[in-house]
């Protein structure tokens, strides 16, 4: 039988790619000399491509834009490695009737692992007192006490899956948990604000867990810093672009927050030297998810979510804005 073809615009892991290969035909496109000929050539008739967010894609960055979409009449499916998804155009997907698939559930406690441990070194100084002692300064004296977690109220941007299992993290150290979103779930036992200003006047922990995008570019601005105040600790394992960045800077460098705990960037992987001048702030490179059993287990359903769609059996997880069966399809 002759495979399918599926496109992969960026390079994905060597596990994506095996697996993909065993069913489809893998037209690699960063590898091609002419990659304008082979899209000529595939465009007409693919079904699928499997892309995804740049920090899994050795930093290479090709949005799925409306444009990009539009070459394709035949497509059916984009799959994507990561959870988020701002690297597509879903709405354009959505229009053209094209499923998108993401990998959630796989990676949600590692996250949530490292956007508490970021909260931690960010409160309590941990790099710094490593950094301390590696210099020989404890020679000399102990090091300076810090904030505390003790007594503060978190309050998450986002209660996604990932957002919730920080909550439960949040909750297991002792801490009061809000959130803020488009709508009350009614299942969360924690305080929702409709406005984000409030939430962050109300907590003195602002934990940054929502998806990326247009709709929340620069949502931690200078107001919700204010807000949060001068004892205030920001932390965003989201997207860079969640925050208002130059906000942040000014924000940090007169002290009207404490500190922050940085595990994204608005143009990764250059990070503002401002925030690297600053020893009090902790920084990551997008380390989120990135364990290697975390990293397989998304990889692997990068592939499963392409087999199965592709086997008439639909995808396996399907973004919100794209469901399946769509409504279409569910009322025939
Ligand atoms: C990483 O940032 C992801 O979206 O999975």
């Amino acid at each position: 039988m002759a495979q399918d073809d599926l496109l992969t615009p960026v390079p994905l892991p060597r596990l994506v790619q095996e697996g993909l290969a065993k069913r489809f035909r893998l037209i690699k496109l960063w590898e091609e000399q002419d990659p304008e000929a082979v899209l000529a050539a595939i465009a007409p008739n693919l079904r699928f491509i499997a892309t995804g967010v740049p920090i899994l894609t050795e930093g290479v960055s090709r949005p799925i834009d409306a444009a990009f979409l539009a070459r394709f009449p035949k497509l059916e499916l984009v799959a994507n490695l990561g959870v988020g998804y701002d690297n597509i155009d879903v709405a354009a997907c959505a229009a053209r009737g094209v499923v998108v698939t993401n990998t959630p559930d796989v990676l949600t406690e590692e996250t949530a692992d490292t956007a508490f441990g970021l909260l931690l070194c960010a409160i309590r100084q941990l790099p710094q007192a490593d950094r301390y002692l590696r210099a020989g300064k404890w020679l000399d004296d102990g090091f300076p006490l810090t904030a505390s977690l003790r007594g503060r109220t978190m309050g998450i941007v986002g209660l996604g899956r990932i957002g919730r299992a920080i909550a439960r993290r949040g909750e297991a150290f002792g801490l009061k948990i809000a959130y803020h979103g488009r709508r009350p779930q009614t299942d969360a036992p924690w305080p929702w604000y409709e406005k984000l200003e409030d939430m962050a006047r109300a907590c003195d922990i602002l934990m940054v867990a929502i998806p990326g995008g247009p709709s929340t570019r620069n949502l931690i601005d200078a107001p919700i810093l204010d807000a949060l105040g001068p004892q205030g600790v920001l932390i965003n394992i989201a997207r860079g672009t969640v925050v208002d960045e130059p906000a942040l800077i000014a924000a940090l460098r007169e002290g009207r927050i404490l500190t922050a705990g940085l595990d994204v960037f608005a143009h990764e992987p250059n990070v503002p030297s401002e925030l690297i001048a600053m020893d009090h702030v902790v920084l990551l490179p997008h380390v989120g998810s990135a364990s290697h059993a975390t990293r397989d287990a998304m990889s692997a359903l990068v592939v499963d979510n392409a087999v199965s769609f592709a086997a008439g059996c639909g995808p396996l997880t399907p973004v919100a804005e794209t469901p399946w069966p769509s409504r279409g399809q569910a009322t025939q």
